[in-house]
């Protein structure tokens, strides 16, 4: 008899259960010929004797085993190896070509979509040690436990598997009603379910609201500078891009009239709370100018409140699309800023009409998201938890922000420039321009320290040798020794 003790070695610290450690062995040796088809293997008390277990995990590993096809049970004999094993060879339908190898350079025709100076997503040789994020929750605080019991009690549940996919396109039901509570108790939302949509994140509203309102040659404004991605979106419609500048209070209204008067406009796309990237917040005189000239000029606002509940200094400012909006204002927001970054769960809010069209495109672009997770979303807002989580994280992030300033003031002294903002994640930093952020970021990184470089900013004209220090991610030491390499590479 083979050494079934040797050959089956199990560890009952591994996180992987004994049953399956022996059925994979099994499988291994199978594959490898050691055990050969038709071999009879040990029944389940001599298994569980030889390996010095429980009977009941031997029959557990012979179950998964006869369930995968690699065994069979034989009544009153015991268990062979199978004589046709489970595993499944490809057919080749042609000759093996010399080379299968992808090439850099695809032969057919295809569209270029990347045309502007917006730089490709940096792909780093060795992951640094140290990041420093454009203004991202600090996932280690993120209520993973909660998420996680809820969403495995919703994979297990019998109603999910009764759900009919075509109706979860716009989003769980269940999320999206719990919205509609939330959005009116949080932002003074008047919302219906109908005028929902959820999303794969914040970005996939941006994309589908600028899709619905926009084709090539249509005139949208937005802030100069602004959040590069949604600018790339409007660029790729081939939308006409009007830049206008902001200031401490948001952006320029009178220019945004100026404008408007110019040109036929179709969309102004806002960030109310902490401008990406300035941090600036819309003063409640611009909102009501803003809302006045949509309805002047009959244009639609895209208002991205993505960071809205994180407030330090003052409260917020209840949303555009809480005031007298005139259905001409699209509300999004996203749970991937308010709980972690691993939750891409975002929604839209508009118009009844506005939001079907939004649900018809979002089915092109996706059939539907992670209904179990938006469900598990719903039940953390209805029994308060995502409240509490934002409590706890504001008052962190404060600290987190305070320190921040402190270290910019004391060890970036001289060197930095920076306005402290009211809330949000990230601290728009501008360097002396003796000090070009590109050499310095790359001087950083070869220290183990990834900050993102001022090129993302500078997508028209002007080079503002600025970033955005994202303050919400770090623990003050991370924190403090990514300033410190940032001292010692700025000298
Ligand atoms: C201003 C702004 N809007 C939207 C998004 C996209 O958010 P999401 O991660 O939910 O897609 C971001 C992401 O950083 C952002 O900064």
């Amino acid at each position: 008899m083979l050494p079934f003790d040797k050959l089956l070695p199990t560890d009952k610290t591994s996180a992987q259960p004994v049953y399956q450690q022996i059925a994979n062995a099994m499988i291994r040796h199978i594959q490898s010929g050691l055990f050969t088809p038709g071999m009879a293997l040990p029944g389940t008390r001599e298994l569980a004797g030889l390996l010095n277990l429980h009977r009941k995990t031997a029959i557990a590993a012979y179950d998964e085993l006869a369930a995968q096809g690699w065994i069979t049970a034989i009544p009153r004999k015991g268990f062979n190896v199978t004589h046709i094993l489970p595993e499944v060879k490809p057919r080749r339908w042609a000759q093996k070509p010399q080379d299968l190898s992808f090439r850099e350079k695809m032969a057919a025709p295809f569209y270029i979509l990347h045309k502007t100076g917006f730089p490709a997503p940096a792909l780093l040789p060795i992951p640094p040690r140290l990041i420093i994020d454009d203004g991202h929750p600090d996932d280690r605080l993120a209520p993973i436990d909660l998420l996680g019991r809820e969403y495995r009690g919703r994979l297990k549940s019998a109603a999910v598997r009764r759900q009919v996919s075509a109706s979860l396109v716009a989003g769980s039901p269940r999320l999206r009603e719990a919205l509609v509570s939330w959005l009116a108790g949080t932002r003074g939302l008047q919302a219906q379910v109908s005028n929902i949509l959820v999303t794969h994140g914040a970005q996939m509203s941006i994309y589908i609201a600028a899709n619905l309102l926009l084709k090539a040659g249509d005139a949208v404004i937005v802030a100069e500078p602004g959040y590069f991605v949604a600018n790339e979106v409007f660029h790729h419609l081939g939308a006409n891009i009007l830049r206008v500048p902001i200031d401490e209070h948001g952006i320029d209204v009178d220019r945004v009239e100026k404008l408007c008067r110019q040109h036929p406009t179709r969309m102004l796309y806002v960030i109310p709370h902490h401008h990406h990237p300035t941090t600036v917040t819309l003063s409640p005189e611009r909102r009501m100018r803003l809302l006045e000239l949509a309805e002047k000029f009959n244009f639609a606002i895209v208002e991205d409140d993505y960071d809205y509940d994180f407030h330090y200094s003052s409260s917020p400012y209840l949303p555009l699309a809480s005031g007298n909006h005139g259905n001409r204002v699209v509300y999004i927001g996203s749970f991937s800023k308010s709980l972690s970054r691993s939750i891409r769960v975002g929604f839209m809010v508009g118009p009844e009409d506005f939001t079907a069209q939004a649900v018809y495109l979002r089915r092109l672009i996706e059939l539907k998201g992670d209904n179990n997770m938006e469900d598990t979303l719903a039940a953390l807002i209805l029994n308060g938890d995502i409240s509490r989580h934002l409590k706890k994280v504001n008052k962190i992030y404060e600290t987190r922000r305070n320190h921040l300033c402190q270290l910019l003031d004391t060890r970036l002294s001289g060197i930095v420039s920076y306005r402290k903002p009211s809330g949000g994640m990230a601290i728009w930093t501008s360097f002396a321009p003796h000090i070009p952020l590109p050499d310095l970021t790359a001087k950083a990184l070869r220290q183990g320290l990834y900050l993102s470089d001022t090129r993302l900013y500078n997508t028209h004209q002007t080079n503002y040798n600025a970033t955005r220090i994202g303050f919400a991610s770090l623990s003050e030491p991370e924190m403090e020794e990514a300033i410190d390499i940032l001292a010692h590479c700025a000298q």
